[in-house]
């Protein structure tokens, strides 16, 4: 038996798509059913009373959590975002909401005695809801009271070996596509790499140091598959240096209609035969492709490694076999100075796992160390890099100047150059001046 009504919430329980209303009540009915037997630490309703809230939401428009909330755990400036109802009277379950963000593993590959260990101490302590994942690639449970933060981190570390994410002012979860596990376009393995780097910056990220808020992320190839580009400070994308790796006879075969163009990604629709000259020649950014009495030849020197051919003929092509990665620095959405993607700052760069990426490990903490100073209270690297320019990123992060960090160069001339640049400098006596023009 429901304890609020909730005819708006209803009507979300119908249609295809999987219905977390019908999904929270059905959590609400296992905590009151108890089969388990548990001693719940929060309320048994918590549930009932978030679809309470949520419904009087749905009424009214507006939402009912106050603003803000200080909480989390001793030692660490971050990983709780603390949420307390505007009506706690009606809605007790929910009057403290907590939501802890958990480490996740990169790309999120679990065991189910894993994932159980974690349901079995959020059943007890927490609400029984969860996000899998937030947007930035934690596990979000939803909902706790402050009492139990300790003892859910407790148990967190001590028995499940896991860790809090990122919040604040800090370095946050970085996240990384699955890469190498099951892609064969991965041109180093993000996933080590993102798990190497968020153990050596713990510090940075449970603690907050930084003017604002610092995110990264870790693709594979440039087809982005955990969107680094856009939704991190620091964004690292797989590429290749030279020729891309063509199996004529696997073009051939394409060609000749035995193996589905892009593995099948458009078979729903009906396109026509495949058509190599309209979907991949003609379609390449840089034509730099061709294919003529049956061999496909690229000139790679042209190549701007955009991916397509290759996602088109994935059997047949395949990225080069020097590979690294690009990293693009500023990503952010638009508040305050509108929205960034990430800027080119270093083309090409090993990802050596033999020196434990120092190379990466450089650029990021010359980065840092500028920001750090030199970035306003809660100013975006992004940001920083609009109000000092360009150049001063690249001279912090330690990388040389190179044409492919601009799309096109400046058409204004308001250039700035050094004094030590110019023969003579600035100190000029505008007498010297009068001797040759009179006034
Ligand atoms: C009533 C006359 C003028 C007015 C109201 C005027 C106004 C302005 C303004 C508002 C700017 C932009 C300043 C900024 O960057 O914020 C500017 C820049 C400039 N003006 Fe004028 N201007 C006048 C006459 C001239 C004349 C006669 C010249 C050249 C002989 C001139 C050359 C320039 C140049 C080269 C700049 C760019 C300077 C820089 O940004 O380094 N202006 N002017
Ligand atoms: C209210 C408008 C302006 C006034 C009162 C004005 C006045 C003057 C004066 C008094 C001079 C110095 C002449 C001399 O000593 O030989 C001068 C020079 C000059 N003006 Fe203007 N000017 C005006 C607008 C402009 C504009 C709009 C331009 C061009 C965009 C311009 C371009 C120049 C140039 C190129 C010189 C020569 C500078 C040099 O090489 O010494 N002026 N102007
Ligand atoms: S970003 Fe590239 S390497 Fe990573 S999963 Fe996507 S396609 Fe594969
Ligand atoms: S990767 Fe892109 S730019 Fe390079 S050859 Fe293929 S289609 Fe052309």
């Amino acid at each position: 038996m429901a304890k609020h009504k909730t005819p708006l919430l209803d009507q979300l329980e119908s249609g295809p798509w999987p219905s977390f209303v019908s999904d929270v009540k059905q959590e609400a009915e296992a905590r009151a059913k108890n089969e388990k037997g548990l001693d719940y630490q929060i309320p048994v309703d918590c549930p009932e009373d978030l679809l309470g809230v949520l419904e009087l939401s749905y009424e009214d428009g507006e939402t009912h959590w106050k603003h803000g909330g200080i909480v989390g755990v001793f030692g660490y400036g971050g990983g709780v975002i603390g949420r307390y109802c505007d009506q706690p009277e009606k809605f007790p379950g929910v009057a403290h909401f907590h939501t802890m963000r958990v480490a996740q593993p990169a790309g999120k590959w679990y065991t189910t005695k894993f994932l159980r260990d974690v349901c079995d101490l959020w059943d007890l302590r927490g609400s029984g809801l969860t996000n899998m994942h937030g947007s930035t690639g934690d596990i979000v449970l939803l909902g706790t009271t402050t009492p139990q933060l300790e003892e859910i981190f407790f148990e967190l570390t001590h028995n499940l070996d896991n860790d809090l994410g990122g919040s604040g002012s800090n370095l946050r979860t970085p996240a990384a596509c699955m890469g190498m596990s099951r892609c064969e376009y991965a041109c180093y393995n993000t996933q080590e790499l993102c798990y190497n780097l968020t153990q050596e910056y713990q510090d940075e990220l449970h603690r907050p140091a930084f003017p604002y808020k610092f995110k990264f992320k870790f693709d594979g190839c440039p087809n982005g598959c955990v969107a680094a580009i856009a939704r991190s400070d620091l964004g690292f994308l797989g590429t290749w240096k030279g020729a891309i790796q063509i199996d004529q006879e696997a073009v051939a075969a394409y060609v000749g209609g035995e193996i589905a163009p892009n593995a099948g990604a458009h078979a729903d629709g009906d396109w026509g035969a495949f058509d190599i000259q309209k979907e991949v020649v003609d379609i390449c950014p840089s034509q730099c492709i061709s294919y003529e009495d049956g061999k496909l030849k690229i000139d790679n020197s042209e190549c701007v490694r955009c991916m397509h051919c290759i996602n088109t003929m994935p059997r047949a092509l395949r990225p080069g076999v020097e590979r690294g990665t690009s990293i693009f620095c500023g990503a952010k959405a638009p508040i305050l100075d509108g929205p960034q993607m990430g800027s080119l700052l270093v083309p090409f760069v090993e990802v050596n796992a033999d020196d434990d990426y120092q190379a990466i490990k450089d650029i990021i903490e010359g980065v840092w160390d500028w920001w750090m100073e030199e970035g306003k209270n809660r100013e975006r690297v992004g940001e920083t890099m609009k109000r000092l320019g360009f150049g001063a990123l690249v001279r912090a992060a330690g990388v040389p100047f190179d044409p492919r960090q601009v799309q096109e160069p400046r058409h204004n001339p308001y250039i700035f150059w050094k004094a030590d640049d110019v023969e003579g400098g600035w100190d000029r006596d505008i007498n010297d001046y009068r001797e040759r023009h009179q006034r």
